[in-house]
């Protein structure tokens, strides 16, 4: 009997796959844009602080465990300093837990605060959404599942009271709702009045359920839309609010995208709720009787990045001594400004349809096409605009493959 090598049938297994996976022949080097990563900051984050910092190995702080693994009192403070400019609210950072990442700090306070007990652990987000929602979710004990609704404004893509009410009353099963704003992938911002409504309608009427909103765009739009977003921190409702709905609304933001440090892998979680209090500082509290805290053993904050992001922070630009983050952040919105009338212009002409709704996040996604149109020379070639318009119709995030010239 011949033998088949192992080799070869894997060999075979994956020009199988490839086959299926991609029906047109593909360019030898595709970019496959699923993954939007921000790159419009990185030169001058550079030139303004990575460029300028001693080498970091040195100092025993920087490869010992950081003082603080959801965030050093120092970095909580930092971030807790940007965030209330940009939120237009005094951010506390005694309420802020720093974790490896976003994708972790929704880990984190869904597995903390979900059901134990009962079956009530659905999560209610308005579709599209960001794919790391059904991750989430689905680690969630008693069946978690994620249950998208649709929003009944399929012109605006806003999200109104009325949708939130009737996607409750269909799945009383809910324990989160989550509401991404700006919203990934369409870049929408949700109006402000709305809202204030559907927080103050949710939390008056839901007592059982916890409301996230990941607010990792907040810093993503164009400055002509600057104002129009608000923080559900900054929500009368929230403000406002009895110590009980306060312990309900989470905010979560990160460096990955707005800042473009997407593999330094750090976020935050603002939340007032004692339960996530205990999870994250154990030594303070009698609801984690281990002592130890949930982001020690699940989803530290490294010392190294600590390092970085603490002077990131803290510099100050060379010619007038403003914040190095917050000039980064003002040209950052004027740079997506311009990348997005590039890429809708390179749109228009190949008459490729695209949404278009406040202009919000949905830059980020299309603010990374000119970088790789100008450093590679793209053409518009055909298997690029089958991907393109594959992707808009199912999922809505990006996913193209390019040739070169
Ligand atoms: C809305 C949203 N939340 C969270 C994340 C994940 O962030 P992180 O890379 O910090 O885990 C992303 C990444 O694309 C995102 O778009």
């Amino acid at each position: 009997m011949k033998t088949v090598s192992v080799a070869f049938l894997v060999l075979l297994a994956s020009a199988v796959e490839t086959m299926f996976a991609f029906p047109e022949p593909l360019p030898t080097d595709p970019i496959l844009l699923s993954t939007a990563q921000n790159a419009l900051t990185y030169n001058y984050f550079t030139a303004e602080y990575f460029s300028t910092v001693p080498p970091p190995l040195g100092p025993l702080q920087t490869v010992a465990y950081p003082a603080g693994s959801y965030g050093t009192q120092n970095l909580r403070s930092l971030v807790a300093g940007m965030l209330s400019e940009r939120f237009d609210v005094e951010v506390n950072p005694e309420r802020l837990y720093g974790t490896a990442g976003v994708t972790a700090a929704l880990d984190s306070l869904m597995f903390i605060l979900q059901n134990r007990n009962g079956v009530n652990n659905g999560v209610l987000t308005p579709t599209p959404f960001w794919p790391g929602f059904k991750w989430t979710a689905e680690q969630l004990k008693n069946n978690g599942i994620l249950i998208p609704f649709e929003v009944s404004n399929q012109e605006t893509m806003q999200l109104t009271v009325e949708d939130v009410k009737n996607a409750i009353e269909a799945n009383p099963n809910a324990r989160f709702l989550i509401i991404c704003n700006p919203s990934n992938p369409l870049g929408v911002i949700y109006d402000k009045e709305e809202l204030e409504n559907i927080y103050s309608y949710v939390l008056d009427t839901y007592p059982e359920m916890h409301i996230i909103s990941d607010e990792m765009y907040a810093h993503s739009m164009s400055p002509e839309y600057y104002d129009d977003f608000v923080s559900a921190l900054a929500l009368p409702s929230y403000t406002n609010g009895t110590r009980e709905q306060r312990q309900r609304v989470h905010v979560v933001w990160g460096f990955a995208k707005d800042f473009g440090l997407n593999g330094f892998k750090v976020g935050f979680i603002h939340s007032e709720n004692p339960e996530v209090f205990g999870a994250f500082r154990p030594r303070d509290t009698v609801y984690y009787p281990t002592n130890q805290s949930l982001s020690f053993v699940m989803t530290p904050i490294s010392s190294l990045t600590t390092y970085y992001l603490e002077g990131l922070l803290s510099a100050t630009a060379n010619n007038d001594g403003e914040k190095v983050w917050k000039r980064g952040m003002q040209r950052y919105a004027e740079e997506l400004e311009i990348s997005y009338f590039a890429v809708k212009e390179r749109l228009d002409e190949a008459g490729i349809s695209y949404f278009e709704y406040n202009h919000g996040a949905s830059k980020i996604n299309m603010a990374l096409l000119p970088r790789i149109i100008t450093n590679s020379q793209l053409t518009w070639s055909f298997p690029f605009i089958f991907f393109f318009k594959k992707v808009v119709n199912s999922s809505g995030s990006i996913s193209l493959v390019h040739q070169r010239q």
